[in-house]
């Protein structure tokens, strides 16, 4: 295997353009070939359309889960094989991508552990993802530099294995990004800061931090501290699924560091809020998803990419790239009249 590429280059005076995409959930069986074609179908419409200079995958390409939450439901554990379908994909569009694991990449009975789909990503040609620092049984903590034209660093991109569940199973609460994973965040920043200037980074992982709901518990009091930018939470409750057992030093730490200006993550398939928050911007990406939630097949407003524009001088913003925009309203309108 060549070695992996590690770095991204801009062009002079041009900003640079990541897809964020997330939440794929491919179910690789004979079962679900109906929806695992229409999620692929969808991610070639968003990346046609979205023209990335790079594409990052904050997790759930795979949704080995047979039993749950109706039976047969995905009805495959072969985690492998539904990361191959969609990773093949990936690799036709010969633009560079990043991929993280969600919690349902590696569920708990599926065939290949999280060392053997690392050596399937990692195989790959376009796709940057390093198995990187291992602590536990995270896999794939790895930085790629966003270099400016001079070759200067416009921003680290930090990718994180937000983990998956604090016990065997899905149902013992959401683990968090261990303190180790936060020390080699720190190291990895503090190796590139020169003449003590710190670069600024974004972090993209899985599961969100419990400081979004925070941020979205003060923003809709209308707490000044909270910058609403775009987006909704359409989960039932305002639900947001972060680690609900486990205290998560991750975002504190991160304020306290001062590199991190962005963070990215997917998990809750039916929220697409941009929020900042202590300096912090917090986005949850458009998903894929037409399989895992009960009635997600005629729900379309959450489903699309989500566009990072990262300027020359290390600043970003994000927008969306609704499916139902790129497929045309008249697309919507059927769907959810029927
Ligand atoms: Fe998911």
């Amino acid at each position: 295997m060549s070695e992996k590429r590690t770095t991204l280059q801009m062009e002079k005076d041009k900003p640079f353009r990541i897809l964020q995409l997330t939440d794929i959930h491919i179910g690789g069986y004979i079962f679900t070939n109906k929806e695992d074609k229409q999620a692929l179908n969808d991610i070639k419409l968003i990346v046609e359309n979205a023209k990335p200079d790079f594409i990052a995958v904050t997790g759930d390409a795979a949704y080995p889960m047979p039993f749950w939450p109706k039976p047969f439901f995905s009805g495959s554990l072969n985690n492998l094989k539904a990361s191959k379908k969609f990773g093949s994909l990936m690799e036709s569009f010969n633009i560079p991508w990043a991929f993280v694991f969600g919690n349902h990449d590696c569920e708990t009975w599926s065939f290949y552990n999280k060392d053997k789909l690392s050596d399937y990503y990692e195989s790959l040609d376009n796709c940057l993802f390093q198995r990187g620092e291992c602590f536990d049984k995270d896999r794939g903590n790895y930085c790629i530099k966003l270099l400016n034209a001079d070759g200067s660093i416009n921003n680290l991109l930090m990718f994180l294995d937000s983990n998956s569940y604090l016990g065997k199973m899905f149902f013992s609460g959401f683990d968090v990004i261990h303190d180790e994973q936060i020390e080699w965040y720190k190291k990895v920043v503090l190796e590139n800061t020169k003449d003590g200037a710190m670069p600024p980074s974004l972090a993209f992982f899985h599961i969100p931090p419990k400081e979004f709901r925070d941020a979205w518990e003060k923003c809709y009091r209308g707490d000044p501290s909270v910058t609403y930018h775009l987006g909704y939470i359409q989960e039932k409750d305002n639900y947001v699924g972060y680690p609900k057992t486990k205290e998560s030093n991750f975002f504190s730490e991160m304020v306290k560091l001062g590199s991190c200006k962005g963070m990215f993550f997917g998990h809750d398939h039916l929220s697409t809020m941009s929020l900042s928050y202590k300096g912090i911007r917090m986005t949850y990406g458009m998903g894929i998803d037409h399989l895992a939630y009960k009635g997600i097949k005629k729900r379309h407003g959450q489903r699309g990419g989500t566009i990072i524009t990262i300027q020359p001088d290390g600043t970003f913003d994000v927008s969306l790239l609704p499916l139902e925009d790129l497929q045309g309203i008249s697309y919507y309108k059927t769907k959810m009249d029927n």
